[in-house]
């Protein structure tokens, strides 16, 4: 050490032992194998659930122009999909379909057809696949005109109404094959409802992941496109999910989603909603998942692809940020991509 450094005047005539009373942090970042020793939180295959896309036919896969590198595919496809995911040890994956727009309407009846899309796919996931946790998503969405999660009646979202058709249609699911219902629409009620659906229906086995605190953000953009419903939503959904600025009230949801049987909480978007991460798995020290959106997918995409940042090393430190926050596991639509590279 340079007692003599002309800076040293500059940091008050203390050396820099003096300052840190010779407690150093940067000891143990000094190499690759100190660095890993002490490395606190790590990702696993064990933490992806994949979110997909489908669409009806055989044989299709359409890009998403929003989303680079994600595909709405056929069933055939997506058991394709299921396939390539149970080998690279992918836990489960998430179901989202584009529906044909002759079959939507004002309250999204076709979600209650035991072969619609989902529940095809499903099915045919589940005889191929067993090995795969199949996650599905009860909310109207993909099956109203007005793209709203509930059902529209004089410019109101019905609450009760579209809770006895969540309900109605997650037992669909559970007959289906799913595994795990996760219903994104934040009813009040939902949860408590589909629980005593599922298990009026026999379907105690079936889990329920809530989407506990969905919070009304810009950051679903591309997924809107990815299900064909961004031309058609009518206003805003501000009076079913949360305000982004509110936190105590995350906290009375997820409260509220545990007191009504939820076995998961989900925070969705992830990035901007860290703290609220942190703050649920403190409090409720239950199993916790963050939904990477859309948006959050694609603006990594979108800067990669201009050569802005390196996009696998942004993709990875934003999946470990999840895990920092308190996160079991993550919905992400990289999944496949990261599990390449934890399992290289
Ligand atoms: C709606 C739903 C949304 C997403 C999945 N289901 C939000 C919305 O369209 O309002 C978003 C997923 C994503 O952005 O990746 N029930």
């Amino acid at each position: 050490m340079n007692k003599h450094s002309p800076l040293k005047a500059a940091i008050g005539g203390r050396s820099v032992d003096e300052i840190t009373g010779s407690r150093r942090l940067r000891r143990m970042r000094k190499a690759d194998w100190s660095r890993r020793l002490v490395q606190e939180n790590h990702l696993k295959v064990d933490d992806l659930i994949w979110p997909i896309f489908l669409v009806d036919g055989v044989n299709v896969r359409e890009p998403i122009d929003a989303m680079p590198g994600v595909e709405r595919v056929s069933i055939d496809l997506a058991v394709k999909e299921a396939e390539r995911a149970a080998k690279l040890g992918i836990p489960a994956l998430a179901t989202f379909p584009r529906v044909d727009g002759a079959r939507k309407d004002l309250t999204g009846s076709h979600i209650l057809d035991p072969d619609n899309l989902i529940n095809r796919a499903t099915r045919a996931i589940k005889e191929a696949v067993p090995q795969i946790g199949v996650i599905t998503d009860a909310a109207l969405d993909p099956f109203t005109d007005h793209g709203h999660d509930g059902i529209l009646r004089n410019g109101v979202i019905v609450n009760d109404e579209t809770v006895e058709q969540v309900a109605a249609a997650a037992v669909m699911q559970a007959a289906a094959g799913a595994d795990i219902i996760a219903p994104s629409d934040m009813m009040d009620g939902r949860i408590g409802a589909i629980r005593d659906a599922l298990d009026a229906g026999g379907f105690q086995d079936v889990a329920i992941m809530s989407y506990a605190t969905k919070f009304a953000s810009a950051f679903y953009g591309p997924y809107r496109e990815a299900i064909g419903t961004s031309g058609l939503l009518k206003g805003d959904k501000k009076t079913y999910y949360l305000d982004p600025a509110n936190a105590a009230e995350a906290l009375r949801e997820a409260e509220q989603d545990l007191a009504e049987g939820a076995d998961m909480l989900m925070v969705k978007p992830g990035l901007p909603y860290l703290d609220i991460i942190r703050t649920l798995k403190n409090e409720f020290n239950v199993p916790m998942f963050a939904y990477q959106v859309s948006g959050e997918y694609s603006m990594i995409k979108a800067a990669a692809a201009n050569g802005w940042i390196d996009g696998e090393r942004a993709m990875m430190e934003s999946l470990l940020g999840f895990k920092r926050a308190g996160c079991d596991g993550i919905l992400t639509y990289f999944a496949p991509q990261a599990a390449k590279l934890l399992t290289a």
